[in-house]
């Protein structure tokens, strides 16, 4: 509707719109001045005209902060206005001089109705493409209950155990059922797509059979028939670290002891199912091992690679009900023999008791690999996809194994009837055993392709003379009609038969899965609705998330994730698109790539984006590589000294040895700022290597360092090329830009600033920017025609690009003074919490004038001394007030790290600073021998309702003190479930599978 029909049907005179407009200097005014009164904003608000404050509505929705309590926030800090905080948080010398050239906000309403429209441009069709991608039914009370609930998608990595206990026993089946449908005793939680997964195997064996400095076993054998997204992400990984990709047929292979591992897909590419048992021995004689991609619903048929005799399997859970969304977000799975237990990549869960012997779950010591190994870890995976895990597990939670067996028989009868059918009608197929998956040898691909169009269906396109075929659990009999039509001519009807009872014949009977799996009770026993709808709702009700209160992680910016940025994600024509459909059957997304990448560009200042990334070290990995690429065009293949600050998260290391660079660590000064005379002596000292430096701006001691640019002109003037980190951009959007500060690429955490939620481990984007002379060295993707680009870094070309709409639609209904503001006021809470704060603790760092940016850190490491009070403590403390723990001992071990976010509002702020002041005063009675050092509240946090309720009660403190220590908490009371978790005890005793039963009984 036109604005000039709305006018003439609510009787308003024309006039009055185009006053409004007239109006545009004061309506440009940036919210955040708007809100505050200054030059009395109020005012201009109010004189903005309806359908002016309409199109704005959406951000005081976003920020939390209402006008009235500003002041009253501004007071507190000392600052007059929120303008002038701002000026003495951001350096003036790196300043955004304009606005940004985004389009302005849009309604909640008007967005919903423009992503509507916008999804109409791609076109659902039925699709029989396959190639590691299947459509799926999502059982509709996983649907609400998880994938569209709060409750479940805004929940945080389960680091903090004891209120995290609902997600980690869902993640915890999912491990089983991967353990048990692959026969591999370890699985982990999760991996981010299918190819990364095998390039995350790939890895791993390089590792184990390789010594740091010395390779003896360079070569990594491909067997051909494998996915072509997984083979290209392969040679990503491979090159930097100088690994040896041998491609061939696996039949004929000759694998000796250069070789350190093979893999092979199982079925392969071209949906052929091959007996890889004598592979498998060969490559074991030959010392190496082997990887199996392969498919979770085939295995319920086949025999699984564990049986095969192989040593890890990977592949996607995605057709285990979750959308295919043109590429993700899905789950990707890795298990691995018990030997592998120590060195598997990613989060794994693992069983351990808690503090009353009572069994509790939580994340195993690889989950903070890179944070503690550094430069020495294997893998950079953090984020990974800890929903869709989820929705995976549960998906087998509701079937169970029989459930899962007669989807894949109808699959795998459904096959077999369209194969023989194809047969009788004289095609040929490449191969006679086979599961969902065919590849039929035509005369004229392009023919049949066109008669498929014709009727709405997508085949996969192989080559000239070879059409693939797979079927998946959406398919219907009748769906059979116009598929085998395809290959018909226009006059002959189509006809074939179908019986239900048949045996499958193109199974091989030595491939025949004979062992059980799924037998565990949790996979038998929710099969009514009911009973499904409970099991999830008593899981979430063990974890605690957005929606009950504020998750102050830094780094972390777990801001709102706001149900009309969420809403889309359902609607079929964003998760039914196959990410290798044709283009111009996907233009809806392409609108939305294309845009957000531009907002992307401009928001960083920067030239030229990337999508497909799938998590921040995701797109530390990319960004480097672009800068090894751009070194290496300039012949600098040399260039390989990466300078990494001391306090930079874990990943970046981590990232920088994947692409083959040599860390050098820069130190810090007492204030938290990078050492420039260390700097710039490694920097010279280097010089001739150098290929760059990685930091995080605003730092991850959460300041704005005014040497910012000095630092990059440093190693600028050394032929280096500037990385930075995106982790803390909710400081940055509008008010400066990694452009501005002189970074030549960085990655964005679409999950952080862009309003992605964090889904309890992932999913997550971590696209990037970059500046123009490293556009071209951006990652390609061998489904997209563009023979310009690099290999892919993901599986697929954007990478988990249903969730860019969320981050698309945070743009919009923000629009450019919206996202500004959010900004601004991301740094009015955590300046508002740290002069709260400030006297009672130690506030780390500040910059000169005594403001922090977006987060600051608290110490806690004199309480050691005066209270024997640790960190921990602390942080399982605010558990019994109702809240989710800071960012734990990142970057300073003995600290907090407090990111309150804009999104959260003055009492919300109140309530955590007051239960943090009020575990002062607890800590304080210690300090004063008003309470015991060992029994008191703080040591033996988190009380569970059983302890409280229990007949016994033998501390030092009241019940009432324990669990209702502050007013509010007695209004909303959060349980934790399990009392505070044992972790040495978990990783001395792996256990990361559900274990039999007898082990839940009471003692
Ligand atoms: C500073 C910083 N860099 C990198 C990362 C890694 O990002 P991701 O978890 O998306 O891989 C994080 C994650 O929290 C971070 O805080």
């Amino acid at each position: 509707m036109s604005y000039t029909s709305l006018i003439h049907q609510t009787n308003q005179p024309l006039i009055l719109w185009i006053s409004a407009r007239n109006f545009a200097p004061l309506l440009s005014m940036p919210v955040a001045e708007l809100q505050t009164g200054k030059n009395d904003k109020s005012h201009i608000y109010n004189h903005m005209s309806l359908f002016e404050q309409q199109s704005n509505e959406f951000i005081p929705r976003h920020i939390g902060p209402r006008e009235t309590d500003v002041q009253a926030m501004l007071k507190t800090i000392g600052a007059a206005s929120l303008s002038e905080l701002v000026s003495q948080t951001v350096p003036p010398a790196i300043r955004m001089k304009n606005a940004l050239n985004i389009p302005a906000a849009m309604s909640e309403h008007e967005y919903l109705q423009h992503i509507k429209d916008v999804s109409l441009k791609n076109k659902v069709f039925k699709t029989y493409i396959g190639q590691g991608y299947y459509d799926t039914i999502t059982p509709s009370v996983i649907l609400r209950n998880i994938f569209e609930n709060p409750g479940w998608y805004t929940q945080y990595t389960p680091y903090q155990a004891e209120i995290s206990q609902g997600r980690l026993e869902s993640l915890l089946n999912f491990q089983t059922m991967v353990s048990d449908l692959t026969a591999l005793p370890i699985a982990n939680a999760s991996l981010l797509d299918e190819a990364t997964a095998a390039a995350e195997a790939m890895t791993m064996f390089f590792n184990t059979l390789n010594k740091q400095d010395h390779i003896d076993r360079p070569k990594f054998f491909v067997d051909s028939a494998i996915f072509p997204q997984t083979k290209d992400v392969l040679i990503t990984r491979a090159l930097p670290v100088g690994i040896e990709i041998v491609e061939g047929d696996y039949k004929t292979a000759s694998i000796d002891s250069s070789f350190f591992g093979a893999i092979v897909q199982y079925p392969n590419d071209k949906g052929s199912v091959e007996d890889y048992k004598q592979f498998i021995a060969d490559v074991h004689t030959a010392g190496a091992y082997v990887v199996m991609a392969t498919d979770l619903l085939a295995l319920t048929l086949l025999t699984p690679p564990g049986e095969l005799g192989a040593d890890v399997a990977v592949g996607s859970a995605q057709r285990f009900g979750v959308p295919l969304g043109y590429g993700g977000p899905h789950a990707a799975f890795f298990a691995a023999k018990d030997d592998f237990k120590r060195s598997i990549p990613g989060r794994i869960i693992g069983v351990s008791v808690d503090a009353q012997g009572n069994r509790a779950l939580r994340m195993a010591l690889q989950t903070r690999e890179q944070h503690i190994k550094r430069e020495k870890a294997t893998s950079n995976i953090c984020t990974a996809q800890a929903l869709l895990a989820n929705m995976a597990a549960m998906y087998a939670v509701y079937h169970g194994a029989d459930g899962l067996k007669n989807i894949a028989k109808r699959v795998a009868l459904l096959t077999q009837t369209v194969a023989e059918t194809l047969e009788e009608m004289g095609f040929e197929l490449a191969s006679s055993n086979f599961f969902d998956t065919i590849t039929v040898k035509v005369k004229d691909a392009a023919a049949v392709h066109a008669k498929a169009e014709r009727q709405q269906i997508n085949l996969r396109k192989v080559d000239n003379l070879h059409v693939g075929i797979s079927i998946d659990e959406t398919t219907a009999v009748g769906d059979l009609y116009d598929l085998i039509n395809c290959f018909e001519n226009d006059t002959d009807p189509v006809s074939f038969d179908i019986h239900h009872d048949a045996e499958l014949d193109h199974i091989p009977s030595s491939l025949v899965r004979t062992s059980v799996f799924l037998t565990h009770p949790v996979f038998n026993t929710h099969r009514s609705e009911s009973q499904m709808m409970r099991y999830i709702k008593s899981l979430e009700n063990k974890d605690l998330s957005l929606n009950t209160s504020m998750i102050s992680l830094g780094s972390c910016t777990m801001k709102l994730n706001a149900a009309s940025e969420m809403m889309p994600l359902s609607w079929a024509h964003w998760s039914k698109i196959h990410p290798f459909a044709p283009v111009d059957q996907a233009e809806g997304y392409k609108f939305v790539i294309d845009e957000l990448s531009k907002y992307l560009c401009e928001i960083t200042a920067f030239d030229a984006c990337s999508l497909q990334p799938n998590s921040g070290a995701q797109g530390e990995y990319a960004g480097l590589l672009t800068i090894k690429a751009y070194h290496e065009a300039n012949g600098d293949h040399h260039r390989n000294v990466m300078l990494i600050p001391i306090s930079a998260h874990g990943t970046n290391p981590a990232s920088a040895v994947m692409c083959g660079m040599k860390v050098v660590v820069v130190k810090a000064l007492e204030n938290g700022y990078i050492d420039i005379e260390d700097l710039k002596a490694k920097a010279a000292q280097h010089a001739a290597n150098l290929s760059g430096i990685m930091i995080t701006y605003p730092s991850t001691y959460g300041v704005y360092e005014e040497t910012v640019k000095e630092i990059t002109d440093i190693i600028h003037q050394h032929g280096g090329q500037v990385y930075m980190d995106g982790a803390n951009m909710n400081a940055q959007v509008g008010l400066t830009a990694p452009g501005l500060i002189g970074a030549d690429v960085c990655h964005l955490n679409l999950h952080k600033t862009f309003a992605i939620p964090h889904g309890g481990g992932g999913p997550g984007m971590g696209p990037i920017c970059v500046k123009e002379h490293l556009a071209k060295f951006l990652p390609g993707h061998v489904e997209v025609a563009d023979s310009t680009k690099e290999h892919a870094v993901s599986a697929a070309p954007y990478g988990s690009a249903s969730i860019l709409l969320i981050s698309y639609g945070y743009i919009r209904m923000l629009g450019n003074e919206g996202v500004k503001a959010a900004t601004e006021y991301a740094i009015l809470n955590a300046n508002y919490m740290r002069a709260k704060l400030d006297g009672q603790y130690d506030i780390l760092y500040t910059n000169h004038n005594g403001q922090c940016a977006h987060e600051f850190i608290v110490d806690l490491r004199p309480f050691k001394k005066s209270a024997e009070i640790e960190a921990e403590d602390v942080a399982k403390r605010l558990m019994d007030y109702g809240f989710h723990a800071p960012t734990m001992s990142f970057p300073v071990p003995g600290t907090i790290m407090i990111e309150p976010t804009e999104s959260e509002d003055k009492a919300e702020l109140d309530r955590f600073c007051n239960a943090l002041l009020s575990i002062r005063d607890e800590i304080r009675a210690i300090e004063e021998g008003k309470a015991d050092k060992k029994d008191n509240p703080l040591k033996h946090a988190p009380h569970t309702q059983a302890v409280i309720c229990a007949t016994e009660w033998n501390h030092a403190y009241t019940r009432e003190t324990a669990a209702f220590p502050l007013y509010y908490v007695t209004l909303n009371k959060f349980w934790p479930s399990v009392a505070r978790v044992n972790n040495t005890h978990g990783d001395r005793n792996l256990i990361c599978t559900c274990e039999p039963m007898e082990s839940y009984m009471e003692a």
